[in-house]
C-alpha cells in the first residue's frame, strides 16, 4: 500500500486529480478500449472533481473514452432529489465534463427488483473488462462505499442497511435529521472494489484519523472494511495532515520518506 500525505485538502485533491489524469492519458483510451473508472460521492472527492473539471476544460484530459461506475446510491430516493448520488455526480462532475451520457453508470435505487439491479451492475462491470481505477472515500467508521462494519470483505454489489452512525453523519445533507436519510442503499461490495486493477482512497480531516489508523496500522478486519486495501496489490491512500493524527510518528515518517521523490 502507498500512503501519500499532503499538507492540506486542496493539495490532496490536486494530487488525486493529477493521478487520475495521468492514468487516463497513459492508457490512451479508445471507444473499443475505454478507461474504466470507479467513482465515489461524499465531501472528500469534491475538490478532486473540481480539479478534474478544470483539467478537462483546459484540454489536459478528455473523458470521451472513459466509462464510469459509481459506488453506491440510496434506496427509494428519487434520482431528481438534490441529495441523490445521481444529482451529486451531475452537479459536481458529469454536467461539466465531456463524458458521453451513455458512459455513465450509477446504481438505480428505485429499481423494482433491487437484487437484479445489483447483479446486472456486477455483470456490466465484468463486461467492460473490469475497473482500471476505483476511487473511494472512507466513512469515519472505516467503511468504503456503503460497506458498513461487519460487511464481508468478499462482498459484491447488494442492498445494505445503513448504520445509525452513517445516517447521523450524512444527516448534514438532509436538514440535520438522521431519520430523513434513507435507511438502506445499494452499494458495490468490498470484493467489487478490490477487483479493480488499482484503488485510490481519499482521506481528509481529523474525523477520519481513527479510520486511517485502522486502515494502515490495524489488522485486516471486517470491522474496518477499508482495511481490505492492505491485501490489494495496487492500493493507494492519499490523505491530508489532519487525518494523520492517530497514526504512529514512525509510520508517518516512514511514508513521508518513502514517497518523497514521487509525484
Ligand atoms: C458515505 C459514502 C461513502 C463515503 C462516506 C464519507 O457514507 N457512501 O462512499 O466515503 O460517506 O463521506 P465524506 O467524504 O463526506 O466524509
Amino acid at each position: 500500500m502507498r500512503v501519500i500525505i499532503e499538507p492540506n485538502y486542496d493539495r490532496m485533491s490536486q494530487w488525486a486529480a493529477d493521478y487520475v489524469i495521468n492514468k487516463i492519458n497513459a492508457a490512451n483510451p479508445t471507444a473499443e478500449k475505454p478507461f474504466v473508472l470507479g467513482l465515489p460521492t461524499g465531501s472528500s472527492p469534491i475538490g478532486m472533481y473540481r480539479a478534474l473539471v478544470e483539467a478537462n476544460k483546459a484540454g489536459r484530459v478528455t473523458f470521451k473514452n472513459v466509462l464510469t461506475f459509481n459506488m453506491d446510491e440510496y434506496v427509494g430516493l428519487p434520482e431528481s432529489h438534490p441529495e441523490s448520488y445521481h444529482s451529486f455526480m451531475a452537479t459536481n462532475l458529469f454536467d461539466h465534463i465531456d463524458i458521453p451520457r451513455e458512459n455513465i453508470h450509477i446504481l438505480n435505487g428505485n429499481a423494482k427488483d433491487l437484487a437484479a439491479e445489483c447483479a446486472h451492475y456486477e455483470q456490466m462491470i465484468q463486461e467492460t473488462g473490469g475497473i482500471d481505477l476505483f476511487i473511494g472515500g472512507i466513512g469515519p467508521d472505516g467503511h468504503i462505499a456503503f460497506n458498513e462494519p461487519g460487511s464481508s470483505l468478499k462482498s459484491r454489489t447488494r442492498q445494505k442497511t445503513l448504520t445509525t452512525d452513517t445516517r447521523v453523519a450524512n444527516s448534514r445533507f438532509f436538514g440535520g435529521r438522521p431519520e430523513d436519510v434513507p435507511a438502506t442503499a445499494l452499494t458495490v461490495g468490498v470484493g467489487t472494489v478490490m477487483d479493480a486493477r488499482e484503488v485510490l482512497i481519499l482521506c481528509n480531516g481529523h474525523a477520519k484519523s481513527r479510520a486511517l489508523q485502522a486502515a494502515i496500522e490495524g489488522p485486516v478486519t471486517h470491522w474496518w472494511t477499508i482495511s481490505a486495501l492492505q491485501e490489494h496489490p495496487h492500493g493507494i491512500i492519499v490523505c491530508d495532515e489532519a487525518a494523520t493524527e492517530e497514526i504512529k510518528h514512525g509510520t508517518y515518517k516512514y511514508f513521508k520518506d518513502i514517497e518523497k521523490d514521487n509525484l
